[in-house]
């Protein structure tokens, strides 16, 4: 491993062995390979994005679908599933494993998570190991769709850069489900239960206000930087904030101070609307083009998607620079379909340059001829995985 690192300029961290047991369409599927881009080829239906599912489920959360736990089981096996990976970085090879059984799925149990044999609490454990960053064609229409789903992005955006991230929003979540059922079922607006509530609430936004400012503040500086002198657009982030009176130029303590006091002036407020109305959980993301001076939800399609790779790249970056030079893994699901052939070579040189290995999906192998001498190319039929040359 230490004399493999010594060849590479930037530190490397690559998936070098993959399986897939029951999941999705995938009987059992196996994937070696030394490579920085591995590009899986094969009609629609095949199984191609379940792979890179797959591999997002080494991430917290439910992976780059969202799916609940019992969806991932492949409907003909015997039910549960398992990914298991081999990741290698100068650091050495480490083994992570996640699954759950059939019993564990109708007990309601969270999904197994190991690494090198030995069992963690939840995959929040493996960003110590890999970093995931994909982008898929779902997500194009990020900036016209829902805000919760935007936000939900940007959230996970900035937890790869600050860890405690989500697990921030995931308590301040439950917390302000709490506070709104304590108004709703309530008539007594001066309990010390909403007290309790708001302060905790307090605390948990401040953090979540600052860790976002930092992610959002480091991208933006990389956008600018580094992304303006290559073919996908400058942009910046713009965080559209319901904060009320509420001011981020002050200490962490004077903004949780702050914020609790707001919370207790809207509890009538609240109530009446059945929801908190002010606070992190109401922000939302875009980005601004610089060149057509214009909210990316007002640029075209493509601009749209080339605006997503700009901030993919940044994003891979910024996890660069906070993570000793490692770099992250990239999933590109169907990325070179809307794109033209000069913005495919520079999209690949790029990340060539960055170093991050890159799993790639397509349904034609000539969307990716000028990656021919550097991937790895398998073929995939009806969940069958056979490697290619080409
Ligand atoms: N739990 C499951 N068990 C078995 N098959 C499943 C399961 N969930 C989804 N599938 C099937 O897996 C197949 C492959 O899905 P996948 O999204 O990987 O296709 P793809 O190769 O990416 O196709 P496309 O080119 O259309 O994006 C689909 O036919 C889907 O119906
Ligand atoms: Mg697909």
């Amino acid at each position: 491993m230490i004399e493999k690192e010594k060849n590479h300029t930037v530190k490397f961290s690559e998936i070098n062995k993959l399986n897939l047991t029951d999941f999705r369409n995938h009987n059992f599927t196996s994937i070696s390979s030394n490579n920085k881009f591995i590009s899986i080829v094969g009609a629609n239906g095949s199984g191609k994005t379940n792979i890179l599912e797959a591999i997002s489920m080494f991430t917290p959360g439910k992976g780059m679908r969202g799916a609940q736990l019992a969806d991932l089981s492949n409907i003909s096996g015997k039910g549960g599933w398992s990914v298991f990976m081999e990741v290698s970085s100068c650091y050495g090879t480490t083994k992570l494993g996640t699954g759950i059984s059939n019993i564990e799925i109708k007990n309601g149990n969270s999904r197994q998570c190991r690494i090198d044999g030995k069992s963690t609490n939840s995959p929040k454990s493996f960003a110590n190991s890999i970093g995931v960053i994909w982008l898929t064609p779902q997500m194009d229409g990020l900036f016209v769709g829902g805000r919760s789903e935007r936000r939900k992005f940007f959230d996970k955006l900035v937890a790869l850069i600050e860890p405690n991230h989500s697990n921030n929003i995931k308590n301040y979540e439950r917390i302000i489900a709490q506070r709104n059922k304590v108004l709703y079922n309530s008539d007594n607006l001066s309990s010390k239960l909403l007290d309790n509530l708001e302060r905790q609430l307090a605390k948990i936004a401040a953090s979540i206000l600052i860790s976002r400012q930092i992610a959002v503040n480091q991208i933006n500086h990389i956008m600018i930087r580094d992304v303006s002198n290559n073919l996908f657009p400058s942009a910046e982030i713009i965080m559209r904030e319901e904060l009320g009176s509420l001011s981020k130029d002050c200490t962490i303590s004077e903004m949780e101070e702050d914020f609790s006091k707001i919370l207790c002036v809207n509890r009538k407020k609240d109530k009446m609307t059945y929801r908190t109305n002010i606070g992190p959980h109401r922000t939302d993301f875009t980005l601004w083009y610089k060149k057509n001076d214009m909210y990316a939800e007002n640029c075209s399609t493509g601009e749209q998607k080339n605006l997503l790779i700009s901030l993919i790249l940044a994003q891979a970056r910024v996890y660069q620079m906070n993570n000793q030079g490692i770099s992250p893994i990239l999933l590109l699901d169907e990325i070179t379909a809307h794109l033209d052939m000069e913005r495919i070579n520079n999209l690949f040189d790029q990340i060539f340059t960055l170093g991050s290995q890159v799993w790639l999906t397509g349904t034609k192998i000539e969307l990716f001829d000028c990656i021919h001498s550097k991937s790895d190319f398998f073929n995939i039929n009806n969940g069958k995985l056979t490697q290619i040359e080409y």
